[in-house]
């Protein structure tokens, strides 16, 4: 049976605008289900309310002063509902959380069903020998995982930038890694974003063998939705139910597990050989829902952080230098020390941080570059040994091979298991094709289609986003974010999809976004995803009241229409609109 999300409760808009701060009961009617959600400044936390002991209800806690901590009514163990942590017993349990999906303001609580998907159908473990099982970083998120005569990769990201041209690549792939995906006899892609899904790498890869089979799950959000735009001839696709094992052969098999939190586009991956477990949860914010297999041979996961427009992308406000400079910092710290964490409650026997190598290296990103600060693997890797002395911690290099059987037997001692480039290989990128990427991007700015300024109604009405009371102000800019002399400066009113030339007069929200004018023209042209301006730092935001537009950049990030704008009848309108006009105005003349 596939693993697939499930709601297990739903609130309106009003019911969580009626929620109090601490801790709310909640029931679910039709099933008699309980729940509980904590609410504070942060936002919303909940679960069950079903005790670990022996799954007893919470009930308020009357010696509870500080409103977060519930008392179960059996055997009186408590929780404390703010952090999901049982004080009684102390330092004993978490309590297993739902994940949240805001929708329209409302929210659903959703869990996955099966939890733990990959107790199905168990395999006995198999002693390996050495060189049996070898996994070589490539780049980034791409690794080659040798398992006795076949191969698989993750996330090919070879050459090109991603997210536009905000990313590229810090690692230079070791010379003969292109060949080697080529030979590849299967290849998972965990998602979408464009440092995992690389166009340019897999157009290389279909000139070559355009049938090596490619692995995606199977998200709401197809994981090649772009692909017949893209003019890349892969033939050999499958998209993978969640939650139920691959096999490849007798001794390699893989299971795909969506994100708790983006089920709708990330994923991760566990890849099982002779019972051996290597979990790769990739870039998911809550993989599988929180729930994942402990002591696994390896696990690997995204680490760095900064892969977000906010906040280094926001101007005005609160957010000067210093602010951003403090928030990245602190941020920086939660993340590496949750990532910690996550490894102590896990207990692989190996943990590898990857899928953070990237650097904002174009010229007219000097900002980001020397702002956006990401977390160091081996400042990672130190905190893991502190934590969970007995896990092998490895921090790849570009070619560096380890052998997961030698890893195994001798955890203590990683030179027998580990084998780095030899000395003198060149590890890090020192020039990148900027410009053949970036004037493919800025050939947008000639098209024709951008000579009409209906575009924009005809754009922002085949995107779909209305009802919502946002007036957003778009300007197109230089490369320096600075409003283009002769470019598009418009409003458009998401709450009835209009294109004022003031803003309104009623109360309502207000974000102005600069984009760089080829990145922006580019985007609209293809009907393509926002993240190339937002994760590829390619815009400058300002907001009034300064609230996040779940809702806003949900859409446009992850909901536009899979099919782009039908340009083509847009100009063939234009035109006969152009040439009846001028029908009229000969007429006028004579
Ligand atoms: S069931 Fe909750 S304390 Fe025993």
């Amino acid at each position: 049976m596939a693993q697939c999300p499930k709601t297990i409760l739903s609130l309106t808009a009003e019911e969580v605008l009626a929620l109090k701060k601490g801790i709310n009961f909640k029931k679910n009617q039709e099933e008699g289900k309980c729940y509980i959600i904590y609410k504070d400044d942060r936002g919303l936390r909940a679960c069950r309310n079903q005790c670990k002991h022996q799954g007893g209800l919470f009930i308020k806690d009357i010696e509870d002063m500080d409103g977060q901590t519930v008392r179960c009514t059996k055997h009186y163990w408590k929780l404390n509902v703010s952090t999901m942590r049982y004080v009684n017993p102390p330092d004993s349990f978490e309590q297993d959380e739902l994940d949240i999906i805001w929708v329209d303001g409302g929210i659903e609580l959703v869990e996955l069903n099966p939890p733990d998907p990959w107790l199905s159908d168990p395999k006995m473990t198999e002693e390996l020998l050495p060189g049996e099982v070898t996994i070589t970083y490539m780049t980034h998120a791409c690794m080659e995982l040798k398992f006795g005569g076949k191969t698989m990769f993750f996330d090919p990201w070879l050459i090109g930038p991603a997210f536009a041209r905000g990313w590229w690549l810090l690692h230079k792939p070791p010379e003969d890694a292109f060949e080697r995906l080529c030979r590849a006899d299967a290849i998972y892609i965990s998602h979408m974003h464009s440092d995992h899904l690389s166009y340019p790498t897999l157009k290389m890869l279909a000139a070559h063998q355009p049938d090596v089979p490619i692995y995606v799950g199977d998200t709401s959000r197809p994981v090649f939705w772009y692909l017949d735009k893209s003019g890349v001839q892969l033939t050999n696709i499958n998209v993978v139910p969640f939650g139920v094992w691959r096999n490849i052969d007798e001794h390699l098999r893989f299971m795909i597990m969506m994100d708790g939190v983006h089920p709708e586009m990330d994923t991760c991956i566990i890849v099982q050989y002779k019972g051996h477990m290597i979990l790769n949860t990739v870039d998911c914010t809550r993989p599988n829902g929180g729930r994942l297999p402990e002591n696994v041979a390896l696990m690997m996961s995204d680490f760095a952080g900064g892969a977000s427009g906010f906040p280094m992308s926001f101007t005005g406000g609160r957010y000067t230098e210093s602010w951003k400079a403090e928030f990245i910092r602190n941020e920086r710290k939660k993340l590496l020390n949750y990532k910690a964490q996550l490894v102590k409650s896990l207990q692989p026997k190996i943990y590898c941080p990857f899928a953070g190598y990237f650097v904002e290296a174009h010229p007219s990103d000097r900002y980001l570059k020397e702002t956006n600060m990401k977390n160091n693997p081996e400042e990672l890797n130190s905190l893991i040994n502190k934590l969970s002395p007995s896990t092998l911690t490895w921090t790849p290099k570009p070619g560096a091979v380890l052998d997961l059987g030698l890893a195994q037997k001798n955890p203590s001692d990683s030179s027998m298991a580990i084998t780095d480039p030899p000395p003198g290989t060149q590890l890090y990128m020192d020039t990148w094709d900027f410009d053949l990427y970036v004037n493919n991007l800025n050939a947008a700015n000639t098209e024709d289609i951008f000579k009409h300024d209906s575009w924009i109604q005809f754009y922002y009405s085949w995107a779909g986003f209305l009802d919502y009371n946002l007036v957003a102000r778009v300007i197109e800019t230089d490369e320096e974010f600075q409003p283009l002399p002769g470019g598009y400066d418009y409003l458009v009113d998401f709450l009835d999809l209009s294109f004022p030339k003031q803003r309104p007069e009623r109360e309502h929200a207000y974000l102005e976004v600069r984009n760089r004018v080829g990145v922006i023209r580019h985007v609209v042209r293809n009907g393509l995803l926002w993240d190339d301006l937002y994760i590829g730092f390619q815009n400058r935001i300002s907001r009034e009241p300064d609230i996040y537009h779940h809702r806003f950049w949900n859409h446009f990030q992850t909901q536009l229409p899979t099919v782009g704008p039908d340009w083509d009848s847009f100009l063939q309108k234009v035109k006969m609109e152009e040439s009846e006009e001028a029908g009229v105005n000969n007429c006028k003349l004579f």
